[in-house]
């Protein structure tokens, strides 16, 4: 059976799935996005992920094209016309489609797209077994990265740089020498058995995984400091790790050049793992 997506209202075959080329999310990157992870057919942190794509579309005006109680229906769907099983949905909605003008169009009915994909658990457990490399980049992105804009050009060039550095992701740093979050996951640092990620503010995303995560540590009495920490900080550091919805919890095990513990994993890594998976559970 061939890929199928979710257009406005319509399944078709992934491959002759379009939108228009005057849709405001082509020309503007006016438009708001969700990534869902799935693992054995359900979707991870569903609630977390659907409040948060409606406050992004509140931030900035847009009005959703559908019901929100119909989203679940269609990712169920695509869930299943795509017999997926381990993988992710990759969810967009812009302002529309009208003729080029900055303001907003009047009357215009949003864009819907919904995909679906697979992806192996093999990788990543073969990449959480190795550990993930980070390189240090300039934070160039606007100041509201707390909505959930396709505007990804800054997180894009980020990345690129650092796979040119075999690297798998960026930490930004802002103008104060601080990390704000990677490219596309939530920071974080161990030191002293206590963890350490950037409190919130309109300079990160709202990380669903995050939000999971903290749940689980106050669960189960593990210490969490949410407290920007600096290239200092990161050189003194135990261990390190990303989180987000397509990688869970993730070690990392080199920043730029300082090798993090002794380069490998370190023990808290599956000890966070198995904390966010049965916060996930409870979700
Ligand atoms: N990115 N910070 C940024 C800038 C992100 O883009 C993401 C997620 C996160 C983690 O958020 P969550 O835990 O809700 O996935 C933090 C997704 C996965 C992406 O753009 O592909």
């Amino acid at each position: 059976m061939s890929r199928v997506s979710y257009v406005n209202g319509e399944y078709l075959d992934y491959n002759f799935a379009k939108v228009h080329i005057e849709d405001r999310g082509y020309q503007f990157a006016d438009g708001i996005y969700e990534v869902f992870s799935v693992i054995e057919g359900k979707i991870v942190d569903y609630d977390g992920h659907i409040n948060r794509l409606f406050r992004s579309l509140s931030e900035i005006e847009i009005k959703s094209p559908i019901h929100k109680k119909s989203y679940y229906f269609h990712i169920k769907n695509i869930i299943n016309k795509n017999l997926i099983n381990n993988g992710l949905i990759y969810l967009q909605v812009t302002r529309g489609v009208a003729s080029r003008d900055f303001k907003f169009p009047k009357n215009t009915k949003g864009s819907l797209v919904i995909i679906g994909k697979t992806i192996h658990s093999e990788n990543y457990e073969k990449a959480f077994n190795k550990g993930i490399q980070v390189k240090i980049e300039k934070d160039l992105r606007w100041k509201r990265v707390d909505i959930k804009t396709i505007n990804l050009l800054a997180p894009v060039l980020a990345k690129e740089s650092a796979a040119k550095h075999n690297c798998e992701e960026a930490w930004l740093i802002d103008q104060d020498g601080f990390i704000t979050e990677g490219s596309s996951s939530t920071a974080w640092i161990l030191k002293s058995n206590t963890l350490y990620t950037t409190p919130l503010s309109n300079s990160i995303l709202k990380g669903i995984t995050r939000q999971t995560l903290i749940r689980g540590l106050k669960n189960n009495n593990l210490k969490l400091m949410e407290k920007r920490f600096n290239i200092k900080d990161i050189k003194a550091s135990d261990e390190a790790f990303i989180t987000s919805a397509t990688q869970y919890v993730m070690p990392v095990i080199r920043v730029d050049n300082f090798r993090i513990g002794n380069g490998k994993p370190g023990k808290y890594a599956e000890i966070f793992r198995k904390v966010y998976m049965e916060a996930v559970k409870l979700s």
